[in-house]
């Protein structure tokens, strides 16, 4: 079952560039025009939404921030993201001009349920991202955009993951299409690099032996942080939440800009600081201040593990290791930057003798909430 790999997780890792050209099958277009007619929510009432909220938990809930930034992007329609199990607690002001999009790879998250149900009750239209056909939470929602990963084994997402950033991008470059926003050009330019994400995928996993290295030799040390801005934030996020899942490890996601404002305290000899480097084209200041932000941390000892596009040669100074991604248009690059991440916490999971595919007290699907 495990197709020659030693975990379904290593299995689940390796078939992502297939898992994204599933989903991308027959919604986009050598043209760049995308076809979505799956979403049944005509696109009169989808033009007329005025703010849109995700709600999601986990890996999820880091799909979702992603899906902020290209939601706002490419529409211009707020878009708040929340903790599923936070949501209905704080009694959210909702209504028909709502967009809820709720994210769950196994459609059975009881938080995220309970979450859709009460955006429902309050008159919101919802849309479920979801992996598994047929499961309660695409059930219940106005609207379902299945990601195609196939069935996800191993308790820590990964392909759903990939999988679940398309989907959101692909949902975001629709509203724009059928809002008819200024950047349809850009849009169109945008869906046509889409076509090339699971060709850059399959490129970085070739690249992952180096990372694996590293891994196994930081396999003893207390913490890892990890370090992002914009779309590389919540790529922060969840490089660290598959290193505390999976190695039971000690580790923290930051906004990179956050550093002064408290965890650069955290900063000492030798604790392995990863940093994930947006596109110097794309995202140019955020870009220079992040490379500061690497100065600083390794200027205080951190051993710095860096993120950043092929080419980017600004980093290579201040870089003990140094991971190439393809480059992308910013909102793509989380596509290619999380697998690192992945690779490395899985490696050094299975160096401290975990079980990958079955974290300590960790279920693949929490149907309680
Ligand atoms: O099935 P769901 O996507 O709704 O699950 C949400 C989270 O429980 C899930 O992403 C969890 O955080 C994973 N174990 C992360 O690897």
């Amino acid at each position: 079952e495990k197709g020659g790999y030693a975990s379904f997780m290593l299995k689940e890792i390796a078939e992502q560039p297939k898992a994204v050209a599933d989903t991308l099958l027959g919604r986009v277009d050598g043209e760049g025009t995308l076809s979505l007619d799956e979403v049944r929510i005509p696109a009169a009432v989808l033009r007329e939404v005025e703010k849109v909220v995700v709600v999601a938990c986990g890996t999820a809930f880091h799909a979702g921030l992603i899906a902020k930034y290209a939601i706002e992007h490419w529409t211009r329609v707020p878009c708040e993201v929340e903790l599923a199990s936070e949501f209905r607690y704080r009694d959210p002001i909702l209504d028909a001009r709502t967009l809820v999009i709720a994210i769950s790879q196994s459609g059975e998250t009881m938080d995220t349920l309970m979450a859709l149900r009460h955006a429902r009750e309050q008159g919101a239209k919802v849309l479920a991202i979801c992996n598994t056909n047929g499961s309660t939470i695409p059930r219940e929602s106005d609207a379902v955009l299945y990601t195609h990963a196939g069935p996800e084994v191993a308790v820590a997402s990964t392909k759903a993951f990939l999988t679940q950033l398309v989907a959101c991008n692909l949902v975001a470059l629709y509203l724009g299409q059928v809002r008819g926003t200024k950047w349809g050009d850009e849009i169109r330019a945008v869906v046509r690099e889409l076509s090339h994400v699971p060709e850059q995928v399959g490129r970085v996993l070739e690249t992952m032996e180096p990372v694996r290295e590293l891994a196994r030799s930081l396999s003893d040390k207390p913490t890892v942080l990890f370090l992002g801005r914009h779309v590389g934030y919540p790529v922060a996020l969840e490089g660290a939440l598959k290193l505390k899942e999976l190695a039971y490890m000690h580790a923290e996601g930051f906004a990179a800009g956050e550093l002064k404002h408290g965890p650069i305290a955290l900063i000492e000899q030798d604790l392995p600081v990863v940093v994930v480097v947006p596109s110097p084209r794309g995202r140019s200041v955020l870009h220079g201040k992040i490379v500061s932000n690497i100065q600083e941390i390794r200027a205080r000892g951190a051993r710095t593990v860096v993120i950043a596009e092929e080419g980017d040669e600004s980093v290579v100074p201040y870089a003990d290791h140094l991971i190439r991604v393809p480059a992308t248009p910013t909102l793509l690059q989380p596509l290619v930057a999380t697998v690192p991440l992945q690779v490395f916490a899985c490696e050094l999971a299975t160096a401290r003798g975990n079980d990958v595919d079955q974290p300590r007290n960790l279920a693949k699907s929490v149907t309680v909430e």
